[in-house]
């Protein structure tokens, strides 16, 4: 039997639904969530992100500050900006467009920013959160990810889960909502013997590579719920010369023959990081004012 396809798309809007709902609570008593996006240099593909953020933060009912900076920018630069945007009580939150141009030191501006305004969840102090259980917030692609997973199978407890790839961004975290899950997590990787082997034993199968239809149908065990963290632009000679397509780290065609449930590239897990970031945003807003924080 073919696999049920996850619409990310559905989901997601429902989320962002939900987010500007809860935004309007806050309105009467003076509080408007804001983001503040720093972008640096002209990747083309951050641009596209940070505009998409910016837009739907706006529609959420939230203010969205947008940063740009020069590709030349100076790590101190970004430090100061940081600061600023730290001590600016207008601010709920903060993210900074990955990647980030050659000369600057990624992870020392990461640090910088206030782990309270981290949207992110990329700060040691959130991931260690994160990792021992404490009230996080957490990275939004894993997030989303995990509602995903829930929206077909709500109770993981037992479940065999197994996540390839261990960037700090996806794999990592995911493992460890995973675990607080109380699924039983593997982590498998570059350098993982026997992939094949060790996919087929998942419940869960996390796809985050970064290489285009690495997992196969013959990985999945039948009936396992398939979540394809990747994005990977292709040629598409059948589309005509020069065409290309968006594929994820999963061979959609021959998993979802396999899987009991699956996530479309696009479609699936990308449009739930943005909303996941859209929560991220409410949630802080709650917590930085000692405010109720709403389930979403
Ligand atoms: N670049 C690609 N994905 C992300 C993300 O989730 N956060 C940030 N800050 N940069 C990214």
């Amino acid at each position: 039997m073919a696999a049920t396809i996850i619409d990310g798309k559905a989901i997601a809007e429902r989320l962002r639904a939900r987010v500007r709902e809860e935004a309007a609570r806050l309105a009467p008593s003076g509080v408007t969530p804001a983001l503040a996006v720093v972008l640096v240099g002209e990747n083309p593909a951050s641009q596209v992100y940070v505009k998409s953020k910016s837009r739907q933060t706006l529609e959420a009912g939230m203010r969205s500050f947008d940063h740009a900076r020069p590709a030349s920018a100076t790590q101190q630069e970004l430090l100061e900006l940081v600061g600023r945007l730290n001590a600016d009580p207008e601010v709920d939150g903060i993210l900074v467009q990955l990647p980030l141009p050659p000369q600057i030191d990624a992870q020392r501006v990461l640090e910088a920013i206030d782990p309270a305004k981290d949207v992110d969840g990329f700060h040691p102090v959130n991931v260690g959160r994160l990792a021992t259980g404490a009230p996080a917030l957490m990275p939004c692609t894993p997030l989303g990810s995990l509602m995903l997973i829930r929206s077909v199978r709500p109770d993981l407890a037992g479940a065999e889960a197994v996540v390839v790839g261990r960037s700090n961004i996806v794999g990592k975290p995911m493992a460890q909502l995973l675990i607080a899950e109380s699924c039983t997590v593997t982590v498998a990787h570059s350098r993982t013997r026997d992939l094949p082997g060790v996919c087929r034993r998942a419940d869960i199968l996390v796809a985050a590579v970064g290489r285009p239809e690495t997992i196969r149908g013959d990985f999945v065990k039948p009936g396992a719920v398939v979540i394809d963290v990747g994005i990977n632009r292709v040629p598409n000679p059948a589309a005509g010369e020069g065409k290309t397509k968006l594929v994820g780290d999963v061979a959609f065609e021959e998993a979802r023959e396999v899987a009991g449930a699956i996530t479309p590239v696009p479609g699936g897990v990308g449009p739930m990081t943005i909303a996941c970031l859209l929560r991220n945003t409410l949630v802080a807003a709650c917590r930085r004012r000692g405010l109720p924080e709403p389930e979403l």
